[in-house]
């Protein structure tokens, strides 16, 4: 297996600082020392997830994942040890070398997959610049998008041809799984071929900013699809992707604010016009999913769909499912025959900037829209109907109260009526996005027990900056003194960098246990010490803690021995007459360091 020496792991840990890696991802507010958000690893509407800098580690008291920075891009991006130190290497500019072989058959699919993407978008990249794009880059041009935007978005042009990018590809020797799961080929009777051929191909990236998909706009061909874009893969879940965010998440988090439209096109004719704050869906009606991970970003969202018909009922469904996933969209009205592309290319950012100003709720823009007359019956019916029958399908209670207050200030129908019919409207929904998410891991729980809690302080203790301390902990703190096997294998790690005389960093720490349960148990250890290590201050004095948290733990290891002995007592009373002496000798033995066991801590009391 491919290896990275761990001189180059140290200059990313040191590198990849965990706030900036992590709010790349997730939505940081400080509280204390330490910084909160929405955690990213299960579904939550308050902050439990948590960030200590200064000891560069990561905990979610919510779900008790926890880590470092390396482990949360493994966990959040699905990679392994090696691919998440990559990763980091890449975005810090540190060049990683493997000691490994290069033969891209050796390399995990996954990773072969992401390479191929790579491979395509450069591809394109190139037919779209060299002469046979000539066409493609006046059309691109003849539409506004310049030469800096098209290089922005990485835009590029799949020739017309069956094989263009299979021969690109088989020259680099990807293995065959690696092919068909990349969603870039088509298997055919004789064998795969191009999926995109003859279309201008927009690059699909992950959050990460790593090309992932594609969508492909004909380009002079008879194709009727106007779009073709890549299917799920390994690496691409299109209910999860937003395009174009790995580019504007900086925005949409300065100005506190998403605006979300349906096209490649209009997404980046906003953006270069100047309206950054944008994500598009990539050939997908919006998910819940979508609306969690928007939520990371920010609790403000605007849907700014074309202004025809199938506009207006594509932002209608989308605000609702917004709903659903926990935001309250506002609705963007557009003049009928324009899409925000075109608004934008004709009359400047101007007015569409202020459309979003003038952008009303859901709600409003649901019953601006209706078609049907409210004053008639039977329309008023069918349009509460379609309102009750989306509401009861939003999660949240409290959401569902305030929308259906709205509909009888709006419709002036009573609100009690509304409710009763609410009440009566089966749950369609049987099973939620929700619950298909990610399966939960089961949390450790270490069972508060006076022994198990002195396990763990001692742990905590072992990050402190103090000698004494340190050598106390060296000289008593034996590893059988560490009952709970997870906080066993923790101890053995933390041990062997004491022993190396360096204060144990939490961060390092992280990757050196082998497992994820013991990665969630340090790092809330750590992370709750932080929260109260404010009132008792950096400067306390943490021996009489150590010394307590030994005597307990040294008392119940010698108890242990002491039983054991005396059942050895037992059974050989019952097979000779006589006790045999030497085990007597050994309980009273034992007796005699219980009883003076304080004494062995003196030298370390006081000052
Ligand atoms: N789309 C798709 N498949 C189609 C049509 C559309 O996946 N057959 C998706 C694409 O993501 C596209 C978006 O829906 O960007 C909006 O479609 P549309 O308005 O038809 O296309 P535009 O992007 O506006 O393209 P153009 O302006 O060139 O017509
Ligand atoms: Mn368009």
């Amino acid at each position: 297996m491919a290896r990275i020496p761990e001189e180059t792991i140290n200059r990313i840990r040191d590198a990849a600082d965990i706030l900036d890696v992590v709010s790349g991802y997730v939505q940081l507010k400080r509280r204390g020392r330490n910084w909160f958000g929405l955690c990213p690893f299960h579904q939550e509407k308050t902050p439990s997830f948590s960030i200590n800098q200064q000891k560069q580690i990561f905990h979610c008291f919510g779900c008790g994942r926890g880590g470092n920075a390396i482990t949360f891009v493994m966990e959040l991006e699905k990679l392994e040890f090696v691919e998440a130190v990559q990763r980091l290497g890449e975005r810090y500019g540190i060049p990683v070398e493997l000691s490994g072989t290069t033969d891209p058959r050796r390399k995990a699919t996954v990773q072969q997959v992401l390479d191929l993407c790579e491979l395509a978008a450069d591809s394109y990249r190139k037919n779209l610049q060299g002469s046979a794009g000539a066409g493609v880059r006046a059309y691109l041009e003849q539409r506004g998008i310049t030469g800096s935007t098209q290089a922005l978005f990485k835009i590029g042009y799949a020739l017309p041809g069956w094989d263009h990018l299979l021969k690109a590809a088989g020259a680099r020797k990807f293995s065959h799984e690696a092919l068909n799961q990349s969603g870039l080929f088509i298997a055919g009777d004789k064998g795969p071929y191009d999926r995109f051929r003859s279309r201008i191909m927009f690059p699909i990236t992950n959050i990460a900013g790593r090309v992932v998909a594609f969508g492909g706009r004909v380009f002079e061909s008879d194709d009727p699809a106007k779009y073709v874009n890549s299917p799920e893969t390994p690496v691409y879940r299109k209910g999860e992707v937003l395009y174009g965010l790995s580019l504007t998440r900086d925005h949409v988090r300065e100005t506190e604010t998403a605006i979300i439209v349906e096209g490649y096109l209009d997404l980046i004719q906003l953006y270069q016009a100047g309206i950054k704050n944008i994500v598009a869906v990539s050939g997908t009606a919006l998910t819940e999913r979508h609306a969690r991970e928007l939520r990371k970003l920010t609790g403000n969202v605007f849907l700014a769909y074309d202004g025809d018909d199938a506009g207006v009922r594509a932002a209608v469904r989308g605000g609702y499912t917004l709903l659903r996933g926990g935001l309250s969209p506002r609705v963007v009205n557009l003049p009928p025959d324009l899409d925000p592309d075109d608004w934008v290319r004709k009359e400047g950012p101007e007015p569409f900037l202020k459309a979003v100003a003038d952008a009303g709720p859901l709600l409003e823009f649901h019953l601006s829209h209706f078609q049907g007359d409210l004053k008639e019956t039977g329309d008023m019916r069918r349009f509460l109907d379609e309102i009750l029958q989306e509401l009861v399908q939003v999660p949240d209670p409290l959401v569902r109260e305030l929308h259906l207050k709205k509909v009888a200030d709006l419709t002036g129908v009573d609100e009690r009526r509304l409710h009763e019919t609410l009440q009566r409207i089966p749950r369609v929904r049987v099973r939620s996005e929700e619950d298909e998410a990610q399966p939960r891991k089961d949390r450790v729980i270490i069972e508060p027990t006076r022994s198990n809690k002195a396990q763990l302080a001692l742990i905590s203790l072992a990050f402190h900056e103090d000698d004494r301390l340190l050598n106390l902990l060296l000289d008593h703190a034996r590893e059988e003194l560490f009952t709970h096997p997870v906080l066993k294998n923790i101890w053995r790690v933390v041990v062997t960098a004491l022993q190396q005389e360096t204060i144990p960093e939490p961060g390092g720490i992280m990757d050196k246990l082998s497992s994820d349960d013991e990665r969630q148990v340090l790092s809330q250890a750590l992370m709750s010490e932080g929260l109260s290590a404010d009132e008792a201050g950096q400067a306390g004095d943490v021996m009489p803690l150590a010394i307590d948290c030994l005597t307990l733990l040294h008392r119940d290891a010698l108890q242990r021995q002491i039983d054991q002995r005396r059942q050895d007592l037992r059974r050989a009373e019952q097979q000779a007459s006589q006790p045999p002496a030497d085990i007597v000798a050994e309980v009273a033995a034992l007796q005699r360091r219980l009883a003076d066991l304080g004494e062995q801590f003196n030298k370390y009391r006081g000052g």
